[in-house]
């Protein structure tokens, strides 16, 4: 090494331990969680030593935003997770070189012509290979775009953070869907709909001059994940969002993410040429409506030239749409289309959608509203559909509308903030409630007919697919209010990409990347993952209820409500409690809603004696003395589930514990106080459940499951604090 040479590799060090310092310092407290699973600290000496000669230097030539992205965090990662700097090269001068880029970045890249396998990968596709380099031994992540080198970087650092071998790596991949999308339900003033970690991510009154560095890390964690889309503000929508002011905001946080490749939607409010463009309608037939929408989209273009597009909830929840002017969904999502098609922009339609009639079966709505319109959407139109048919209750059977519109682009919506879940007190582990949607057989065309397939457009072949999950994240320092709930935000991201990833896989990774690499308390904190979501249905909705919660903030027990003005607002709808039993009946003697299924599906839940027990109160309502499976009665069986419930939070309560000392002393208290918290509203929700359903079936509360330590008239005077 010459000397020039030595004072550049002690410029850098001194460089490298700089930028440590400050990653060490933005992100203060070590364990604060807010690192995320991009921890980055050193891991086992063991695999130290087994995959230093592997990565000896980092090779990222070019510059670009998001090329100096990939360098920062190769050498961030591979430093800290190796414990002591891994250099930047220009070149391969030893063994164990990392190339990173693509033909047109990287000389090296394009040496390999590759651009055969590269292209059918995509932008966001990439290859990661080992192989031999002027006799050297190297590792190359290539792309056809900066992007999926990114991306390429990230699974690269995962693979280390996961403890996977690096010797001989041949990795091929590609996003199985096109849109991944996080949506805010983020409202101007800063508050977050249904948001519990805190105040909003945006802080508009700052922007565009101040952009806090935390959005940098936000995008981050998304491209590590492969999350390209960003929804910024509530679909509940603020027409200003919209106004030349806040365009500009926009702009500055579309900047941060861009290096990132997550680009930016806005929730339109349907009513904004109104509201912002002074017209008398906002009828989308009529040409002034459709000329503003023209001028806003490129206005909105000039600002932010790869705006992804518009969401919109419309003529739903008493926002205003096209139905509010005698016009249809399709006139309204397809002017918005038309508007936005000239710069490949889409328009995601909700179908969310359900007008309060007499009689009516809510359930039912969305499939009456929207499925008629099948094959008439533009085609620069997704339509958003929630994974069950009500609204994100802890477990609903798939939305029936993932079956029945083969010409139209669907695209899933998942809530990863947690409205009917516990809030961020519970911790519930998502992937498993997901998978059974994504497994779930619509036999649209015959067997197989997944609602992952629909999403992935192998079913429909739809040009266009995508899905979206409504954000946990907020402003508090560990992003997601509880520790473990990150663990949601981080499966989103992987279902996205590839939405046959099993649940185990995803809750290894996280907690390897996270937590810990010791191997029992791994295997006791999966386990915990992995039986959390039965477990809160158990001592919440166990058997198919739904839609029981308390009215308005939803946190908590209320199944005796009855005090909305819609019905179908009121637990007392959903349950349909009464002396004979319990349960919505939706078969053909009830509101017949299962007919929406085909008929390999609907039979099945038609009948009671194969409609799977978990959803045997949705289909059906169900004599108290119904002999179960088990041979129990349903009311037997009812209590003996929401006591499993409360005994799960008990023994994870052990089981946490018994991890003091493997888990850091933050984390590990911090977790152990809402586990505490989810054991008492367990209780809560056992307790009042049972003591009001008893009110109907006047049966005595089975052995094995414990005495309600309050009365009926304590719960029902004051809901669960949270
Ligand atoms: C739920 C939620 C609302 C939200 C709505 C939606 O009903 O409670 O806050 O606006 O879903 O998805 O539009």
């Amino acid at each position: 090494m010459n000397p020039g040479s030595n004072r550049s590799c002690q410029r850098f060090l001194v460089g490298l331990a700089v930028a440590l310092q400050l990653f060490v310092g933005v992100r203060a407290k070590a364990d604060d969680g807010y690192r995320l699973w991009l921890r980055y600290d050193p891991l086992p000496g063991r695999m130290i030593r087994t995959y230093r000669p592997g990565v000896t230097s980092i090779v990222v030539t070019g510059h670009s935003a998001t090329l100096d992205a990939i360098r920062r965090e190769l050498v961030n990662g591979c430093s800290g997770l190796l414990g002591s700097p891994v250099p930047i090269a220009g070149d391969v001068r030893q063994d164990g070189a990392l190339i990173v880029g693509t033909p047109e970045s990287s000389p090296l890249v394009a040496s390999l012509r590759w651009n055969t396998q590269l292209a059918p990968l995509g932008p966001e596709g990439f290859r990661i290979h080992s192989l031999k380099l002027g006799g050297h031994p190297v590792i190359v992540i290539a792309s056809a775009g900066e992007v999926g080198a990114l991306y390429g970087a990230f699974h690269f650092l995962r693979l280390l953070q996961t403890l996977q071998p690096i010797k001989r790596l041949d990795v091929t991949q590609k996003p199985r869907l096109q849109l991944r999308m996080l949506d805010h339900w983020d409202n101007l003033d800063g508050s977050v709909e249904r948001g519990y970690a805190g105040k909003s991510l945006w802080n508009w009154s700052a922007l565009p001059g101040a952009v806090d560095p935390r959005l940098g890390d936000y995008a981050r964690a998304n491209a590590s994940i492969g999350i390209n889309g960003s929804l910024l503000n509530n679909v509940n929508a603020n027409a200003k969002i919209l106004t030349a002011d806040y365009l500009r905001k926009v702009a500055a946080i579309a900047d941060v993410f861009r290096p990132y490749g997550v680009r930016i939607f806005l929730s339109a409010r349907f009513s904004a040429p109104i509201e912002l463009g002074g017209l008398k309608t906002a009828d989308p037939l009529n040409p002034e409506v459709g000329t503003w929408w023209k001028q806003k989209a490129d206005e909105i273009y000039q600002a932010v030239p790869d705006f992804g597009g518009f969401v919109v909830k419309a003529n739903s929840e008493g926002q205003p749409g096209p139905r509010t002017y005698n016009r249809t969904h399709v006139d309204g999502a397809n002017m918005l289309a038309a508007a936005l098609a000239p710069h490949n922009g889409v328009v995601i339609w909700r179908a969310f959608v359900y007008d309060m009639k007499p009689g009516y079966d809510r359930a039912g709505a969305a499939y009456e509203n929207l499925q008629p319109f099948d094959g008439k959407f533009a085609g620069n139109v997704l339509l958003q559909v929630k994974n069950g048919p009500i609204d994100f209750q802890p477990r609903e059977p798939f939305h029936p509308l993932f079956g029945a519109m083969p010409r139209t682009q669907l695209m899933p919506e998942f809530q990863i903030t947690q409205e009917y879940l516990g809030f961020s007190n519970h911790l519930v582990f998502l992937a498993p409630m997901w998978r059974e949607v994504l497994d779930s057989d619509t036999y649209a065309k015959g067997p197989r007919s997944t609602v992952a397939r629909v999403a992935d457009g192998s079913l429909y072949a739809q040009r266009l697919t995508g899905i979206a999950g409504v954000a946990n994240t907020g402003s508090d320092r560990n992003w997601t209010g509880h520790h473990f709930l990150q663990a949601n935000w981080y499966t989103f991201g992987r279902l996205a990409w590839n939405p046959d990833l099993p649940s185990r896989q995803i809750a290894g990774e996280w907690i390897g990347m996270t937590l810990t690499h010791e191997p029992k308390a791994l295997a006791t904190i999966a386990r915990i993952m992995l039986g959390s979501h039965e477990a809160l249905v158990d001592y919440m909705t166990p058997l198919g209820l739904h839609h029981i919660m308390w009215g308005g903030h939803h946190y908590g027990p209320a199944p005796w409500w009855d005090t909305f003005e819609r019905a179908d607002w009121n637990p007392v709808y959903y349950h349909r409690a009464d002396d004979r039993g319990l349960g919505f009946d939706r078969t053909s003697t009830g509101s017949n809603t299962v007919s929406q299924y085909h008929p390999a599906v609907r039979n099945r839940f038609e009948n009671l004696a194969t409609c799977p027990e978990e959803f045997l109160l949705w289909f059906h309502h169900v004599p108290w003395d119904h002999r179960m499976k088990s041979g129990r009665t349903m009311w037997d069986e009812l209590a003996l589930h929401y006591q499993r419930g409360v005994d799960w939070t008990r023994s994870t309560r052990k089981d946490w514990n018994s991890l003091a000392g493997v888990i850091d002393p933050e984390r590990h208290a911090a977790v152990a106080k809402k586990l505490a918290i989810q054991e008492r509203d367990a209780i809560w929700w056992r307790d009042a459940c049972l003591l009001y359903f008893q009110t109907f079936s006047k049966l005595p509360i089975p052995a094995g499951v414990e005495k309600p330590a309050r009365t009926l008239k304590e719960y029902k005077a004051k809901s669960l604090v949270w």
